[in-house]
């Protein structure tokens, strides 16, 4: 069974999503933490009420970034985690995290990448005028939203849309393909070749 580790900073519903199909034995996978750098995330809420143990690491008292990841390593490490997903996590990881997990951390982005990376995807494609938009999840490398990608999904961008409604359409989707791409890592599918994901097919 793969050993996840989940970090979290907001609402948590992508960690949901991989929580529900944990439970309906659709995902071979067990969330062994769910770390938070922000003490009132509703995700510690969720995790807690299916008995997965929580942490609290607040970043406000590491004097860095290296410094703070060192921390989350160890916790990570001393939880067994072999896999780290980044489910709203809003913190820039550094290389301390990275090299300590190499294409072992996922990370969900609400765009299509490699458009619209960094904050505010759905509002950077709504300024752009796309007529599609989408999320992403991919293996995260040292620059932003850059790492290889995993799975795509596409919504379209409609006339009225707004930031929320768009955002709501994307979410969706990222809660289809976050849990798939665990279930790939976790049946050993995905490799990495020329930074690029090749998924094997199912045996
Ligand atoms: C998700 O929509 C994810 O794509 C986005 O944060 C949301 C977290 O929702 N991530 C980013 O914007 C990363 N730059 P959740 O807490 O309900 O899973």
């Amino acid at each position: 069974l793969l050993t996840i580790g989940v970090l979290v900073s907001g609402n948590g519903s992508n960690l949901q999503a991989i929580i529900d199909r944990i439970e309906d034995g659709s995902l071979p996978a067990r969330i062994a933490c769910v770390i938070s750098n922000k003490a009132d995330a509703y995700a510690l809420d969720r995790a807690k009420c299916h008995g997965i143990t929580v942490h609290v690491l607040d970043h406000r008292i590491h004097a860095g970034r290296e410094s703070y990841d060192a921390a989350l390593v160890e916790l990570l490490r001393s939880h067994g985690v072999r896999l780290v997903v980044l489910a709203g996590f809003m913190r820039i990881v550094t290389p301390v995290l990275i090299g300590a997990f190499p294409h072992a951390i996922m990370n969900i982005h609400p765009a299509l990448l490699p458009a619209f990376p960094g904050l505010h995807a759905q509002r950077q494609a709504l300024q752009y005028g796309v007529k599609v938009s989408g999320c992403t999840v991919h293996f995260v490398d040292e620059g932003t939203d850059t790492g290889p990608i995993i799975i795509q999904a596409v919504v379209p961008v409609l006339d009225d849309d707004t930031e929320d409604t768009l955002s709501a359409r994307i979410q969706k989707e990222e809660h289809h393909i976050y849990p798939e791409a665990v279930n790939l890592f976790a049946q050993g599918r995905l490799t990495v070749d020329d930074r690029k994901v090749i998924i094997a097919p199912a045996s």
